[in-house]
């Protein structure tokens, strides 16, 4: 509630500029009648879109087939994915694109690559025959476990060229994460390198990738491309070097015609249990969802220089460094490390030197850059910069205010884009031309996008009151199920209201009818805008020999959002102390990743439960994050043990 209100307070608003609304590719009357239309019939509005910004081999028959919770789109249309990212830039009135730069990469040390949509296009034509070589077939999955190298994005073109479904694993997820995650989608082939760079030092790849596929007969192949130079152990049976098997591979290879419900990949993300869910996206709806949001709400043109700073082992690199960048034919700027190496200005840097034009972050980066100190942007000409962007989390108005002014010259739109690895693509997001801003709302939902905010009974809030964010009706990039699980599928998103997608979020709309997201309202924390189920680090925690039993909960951080709290209680005999900490907090990056280890263990020798047994995490929030306790307590079986964790706070 303390949130709903202290936004709510939030006063400023900015128009669209009049340089927007003169050149914008979506300007305001555009807007309006795409507004229009989606509203009335939102099949004919993304039908339009699919043909406007989607090139098809063969059309669809039916625009939408909708048996809930299945949706197909474009049913019987036939494309290619990577022939829509690179082959139509190379003919007709586009094949002056051949030399343009599709993606400028930079590495960490500062060594530089660019390959224009030609070289593109042959390195996927030469890799797509590659796998082919290895024995892949459509249909088939492949792991990718990569830092964010050229290669990465090749490799999941060439994936999109014959067919085969990428799991683009995140390159910060331990051996063992890798592990559940190539057995849950069943991968023949693992795509990785010896390594990548971070912080200045090489973080090595290949020895998680030999730890997670031992003894998993499913592995046939690993290829590894050669990064950082580092020795590396080697099966010769099963790994190949990636130059060695690109030498011999052929530039020719034809886009399979697929059809628009192909599966064009899987993405784990975490819920509520402690198995992470592999959401699954397909071809058709996939690309005319991000194609056309990209387009529209970046305002993409030809001579755009885009960067997002996301890792492409998360939904917003799949959908806004690669496909809906790459298909519309604009230059995507790829960087491998961390923002702040060599110095806090490495990204303003970038963006000097490369003249980037349209730059997407997260909250959480803004935020670090707001306590490292206007100084390091303000030693930069960032006047190339047009329109700016945010995802992953609410974006506190105050950092809104910071990147408008320091980094936006108080010139350019900012975008705060509400979406998730299940919608594929942007839902909720201001226009740039068409939509007035307000700091921490990310304002309108998409023309098509038909979404609300529900009560717990399914009707709709009475604004200002908050409720849970619902999507209506099916949109083209919707996740079509969890890979091997259309339960959970069904459970997850399907079984709160009738008919209607549940995200998961709570929400509020103002007067305006503007969207407030107050973040996740389900036991999956929100941490530098990824997701982490409490269940995963729980499971992690209490796998070490030393764990009775843990309950893990966010408090809020003023960099990360949300930061990790693990309350521990240790087996009998144990000595809970900084060194226990200390090995717990390693325990959980091994087990699940960095990004996941707790910034706080708190030791206790009980946790509050109800009668039944549930820990009662609303109450560890409050103490976690030095809350008064608020609200009933009455279920609460043994209340001393709050007294107890309170004593131990203070102390
Ligand atoms: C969750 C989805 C979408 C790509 C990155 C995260 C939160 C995302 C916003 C925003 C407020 C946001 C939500 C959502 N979220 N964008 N602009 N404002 N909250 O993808 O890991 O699937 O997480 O991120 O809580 O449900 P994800």
């Amino acid at each position: 509630m303390a949130d709903i209100e202290s936004l709510l307070k939030e006063k400023r608003s900015f128009k669209p500029s009049a340089e927007f609304v003169k050149n914008a590719n979506w300007n305001k009357r555009t807007v309006d009648e795409y507004r229009k239309l989606g509203a009335k019939n939102p099949e004919r509005f993304w039908a339009k879109m699919a043909k406007e910004n989607v090139s098809w081999f063969t059309p669809w028959k039916k625009v939408l087939q909708w048996k809930p919770p299945a949706a197909k789109w474009f049913v019987g249309g036939k494309l290619n994915v990577s022939y829509n990212c690179l082959d139509r830039h190379l003919v007709g009135e586009n094949a002056w694109r051949r030399n343009k730069a599709a993606i400028i990469w930079e590495g960490e040390p500062g060594d530089t690559r660019v390959l224009t949509f030609g070289e593109l296009h042959r390195e996927v034509c030469k890799f797509a025959n590659v796998l082919k070589g290895l024995g892949v077939k459509k249909g088939n999955r492949i792991a990718l476990y990569m830092p964010m190298i050229p290669e990465l994005a090749i490799a999941t073109l060439a994936c999109t060229r014959i067919g085969a479904i990428h799991s683009v694993v995140f390159g910060g997820f331990s051996a063992e994460a890798l592990r559940d995650r190539i057995e849950d989608a069943g991968a023949h082939v693992v795509v990785t390198a010896d390594g990548g760079y971070r912080k200045g030092v090489p973080h090595a790849l290949k020895p998680a990738v030999d730890e997670a596929v031992a003894g998993l007969d499913v592995v046939e192949h690993v290829v590894v491309v050669k990064r950082t130079g580092e020795e590396v152990a080697w099966e010769s049976a099963r790994d190949h070097w990636w130059h060695d098997l690109m030498q011999e591979a052929s530039a020719k290879c034809a886009p399979a015609k697929l059809d628009s419900e192909h599966p064009l990949f899987i993405l784990y993300t975490s819920g509520t249990t402690g198995k992470p869910k592999g959401i699954l996206h397909t071809t058709g709806g996939y690309l005319t969802h991000v194609t056309t949001t990209a387009k529209a709400l970046f305002d993409l043109n030809e001579t755009d220089t885009y960067w997002c700073t996301a890792d492409i082992g998360w939904i917003t690199g799949h959908s806004y460094v690669i496909y809906g960048i790459l298909a519309n034919g604009v230059t995507s700027l790829m960087y491998e490390g961390v923002p702040t190496h060599p110095a806090p200005d490495r990204f303003w840097d970038i963006i000097e030197r490369h003249r980037v034009s349209i730059f997407y972050t997260a909250p959480t980066a803004i935020r670090t850059f707001v306590r490292l100190g206007d100084e390091h942007p303000q030693k930069h000409d960032l006047s190339s910069l047009r329109l700016l962007g945010s995802v992953g989390e609410p974006i506190n108005p105050e950092a809104w205010m910071w990147y408008h002014r320091i980094i936006g010259g108080r010139r350019c739109p900012i975008v705060d884009t509400w979406w998730q690895t299940e919608t594929g693509g942007i839902m909720i997001t201001p226009l740039p031309a068409a939509t007035e801003t307000k700091p921490g709302s990310a304002t309108l939902p998409f023309p098509g996008i038909d979404a609300d905010v529900y009560t717990e009974e399914g009707v709709p809030a009475n604004p200002p009151d908050g409720g849970f964010l619902v999507i209506k009706k099916p949109w083209p990039g919707m996740l079509r199920g969890i890979w091997g699980d259309p339960e959970r599928f069904k459970e997850t998103y399907w079984s709160k209201y009738e008919n209607t997608y549940f995200a998961g979020d709570g929400a509020h709309r103002d007067s305006k009818g503007y969207f407030w997201i107050m973040g996740r309202i389900d036991d999956v924390m929100n941490i530098s805008g990824h997701r982490i189920g409490t269940m995963e680090v729980e499971s992690a925690l209490v796998s070490n020999v030393k764990v009775a039993e843990s309950a893990v909960v966010g408090r809020p951080d003023e960099i990360t959002g949300t930061a990790i709290v693990a309350f521990v209680t240790p087996k009998g005999g144990v000595t809970s102390n900084d060194d226990l900490a200390r090995e717990l907090r390693e325990h959980v990056a091994k087990h699940i990743g960095a990004i996941a280890r707790p910034a706080d263990i708190r030791f206790t020798d009980a946790l509050p439960k109800t009668r039944s047994g549930k820990i009662m995490r609303r109450l560890l929030r409050d103490i976690a994050s030095g809350k008064e306790t608020v609200g009933d307590t009455s279920t609460l079986e043994d209340y001393s043990v709050i007294a107890r964790l309170r004593e131990a706070d203070e102390g």
